[in-house]
């Protein structure tokens, strides 16, 4: 889902990997034991991730998505949100499930960030083609304008540093 975003956009991706590497054991959510169960269980775990975002400045927009664990976004994306300063930015949450809607999943990843502007989160289907996923996001374009040029006449954004990038 996120690669064909990337490619409707031409936009960035950055996966977000997990220092640890989830095994098909550590996700059986049969398993009240498995490592998945426990943190879900656990609001304040933190799995730890391999690598970082460089230049997160520079994005206005970010997307981000998840797989819906119990109702929730997987604990790593806690540990993403709490990474980064978002402030200024507008950010597209969606998700993928095997039937669960999006439920408080973003609004509970939106309480980890501060200053950041939280579009409605959308859930899509793991089969869904480029074409689905972008008639979704290019319907999100004119949204993202009104907010963009309402943020920039609230002075979040400066022209200076929009038009700045061909010098
Ligand atoms: C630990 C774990 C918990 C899950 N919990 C839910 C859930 O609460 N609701 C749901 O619809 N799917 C749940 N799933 C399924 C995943 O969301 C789904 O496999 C993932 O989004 C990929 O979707 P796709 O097969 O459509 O690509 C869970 C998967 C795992 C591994």
């Amino acid at each position: 889902m996120a690669e064909h975003i990337a490619n409707g956009l031409n936009a960035d991706l950055y996966e977000i990997v997990p220092e640890e590497p989830y095994t098909e054991a550590d996700l059986n959510y049969n398993d009240d034991n498995s490592r998945s169960t426990i943190e879900m269980n656990d609001p304040s775990a933190r799995p730890a991730i391999s690598g970082s975002v460089e230049n997160m400045e520079q994005y206005d927009i970010v997307f981000i998505g998840y797989p819906i664990w119990w109702g929730e976004a997987p604990r790593i994306v806690s540990t993403f949100m709490e990474s980064y300063d978002f402030s200024g930015k507008t950010i597209v949450p969606f998700c993928t499930s095997g039937g669960s809607g999006i439920g408080s999943s973003d609004s509970n990843l939106e309480q980890l960030t501060s200053g950041a502007d939280w579009l409605e989160g959308r859930r899509l289907n793991g089969s869904d083609s480029e074409e689905t996923v972008m008639e979704w996001v290019n319907g999100l374009d004119n949204l993202l304008n009104i907010r963009w040029y309402g943020s920039l006449m609230k002075g979040k954004y400066s022209l200076l540093r929009i038009f700045r990038t061909s010098d």
